[in-house]
């Protein structure tokens, strides 16, 4: 397919990518890649970081990668430096890292919410305040900050307290940080992706069953979104003709926000009594 952007306004640029060794994340990193963008990352998993890495690599960019848990400050501040000492300042700082389960309130222990909370909303806090010095603001359209929230932090949804107060707060502090930097030519923003095929996220938060005779959920784009899709929102809001856009939230969803927690819930249930019958299962 053509693309909509200067083919070369990203060659050279630096993207640093938390959480961006699996699934959407990945998917971004590829997409910026793709545009000639060299790309770092970290994630838990030594052997994930390695992967991806190669994989950037392989679209002939550079790439570099570090071990970091996006819940510790320091780990972050650390992958975050030698990013930067390898491939100069960041144009573009994206926010991916989350943890997810499907459990009610009640199902879950004071720690498993502090969890989520840890990893979605403060590690989204630690990677934006640590990366905030090594930003590049001298381009004419600013520095792009972008954190990847979900419909989560906009619609509430049984069975997932923990990341829908989470994702909320995601979206309060990018427009909060939006406020604060702008004036420092830093663009704050956030995307929520709504079901993206091949992810994580759609293993967890669904069932094959619902999967395969749903195709999409009944969204009114009726299929599941790609990650391709997400990176092109993300290269759109980096790019110049964003460059008066700040402290949005912009779905990527096939218009799932539109049917409110609808389908989503039916799912999520699905997928909760399919996890119930498995441990059970296991436990028999
Ligand atoms: N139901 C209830 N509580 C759960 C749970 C579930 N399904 N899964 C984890 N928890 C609880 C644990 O019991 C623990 O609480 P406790 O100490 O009171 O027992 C707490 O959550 C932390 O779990 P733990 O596995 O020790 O944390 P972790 O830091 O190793 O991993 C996640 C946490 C969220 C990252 C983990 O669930 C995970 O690996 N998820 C896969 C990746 C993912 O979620 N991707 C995003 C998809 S949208």
């Amino acid at each position: 397919m053509p693309h909509l952007f200067d083919p070369d306004y990203f060659r050279g640029k630096h993207v640093f990518i938390a959480g961006g060794t699996t699934g959407i994340n990945q998917g971004i990193g590829h997409g910026f890649a793709r545009m000639g963008a060299n790309i770092s990352t970290c994630s838990r998993k030594a052997e994930n970081v390695e992967a991806a890495i190669a994989g950037f690599k392989s679209e002939g960019v550079d790439a570099i990668g570090a071990t970091a848990d996006v819940r510790d400050y320091e780990q972050v501040a650390y992958a975050l430096k030698t990013a930067v000492q390898s491939l100069g300042p960041i144009d573009v700082l994206i926010s991916g890292a989350a943890g997810n389960f499907v459990v009610p309130a009640l199902g879950m222990s004071a720690n498993a919410f502090k969890t989520v909370m840890d990893i979605d909303l403060q590690g989204t806090f630690n990677v934006f305040r640590a990366g905030h010095e090594h930003l590049n603001t001298d381009s004419p359209s600013g520095a792009s900050c972008i954190a990847i929230s979900a419909p989560q932090g906009l619609i509430p949804y049984g069975l997932q307290s923990h990341v829908c107060a989470a994702k909320a707060g995601v979206e309060m502090l990018a427009q909060c940080l939006a406020v604060e930097w702008g004036p420092l030519n830093v663009r704050v923003n956030t995307i929520v992706p709504g079901p993206i095929a091949d992810t994580e996220g759609m293993r967890r938060l669904s069932t094959d069953e619902v999967r395969k005779k749903d195709a999409g959920m009944g969204l009114p784009i009726q299929r599941y979104g790609t990650k391709q899709e997400i990176a092109d929102a993300c290269i759109f809001l980096s790019s110049p003709a964003a460059a008066y856009i700040t402290g949005i939230s912009l779905p990527v969803d096939g218009g799932c926000l539109l049917m409110g927690a609808g389908r989503m819930q039916e799912s999520l249930n699905a997928a909760f009594e399919a996890s119930k019958q498995a441990s059970n299962q296991a436990g028999s």
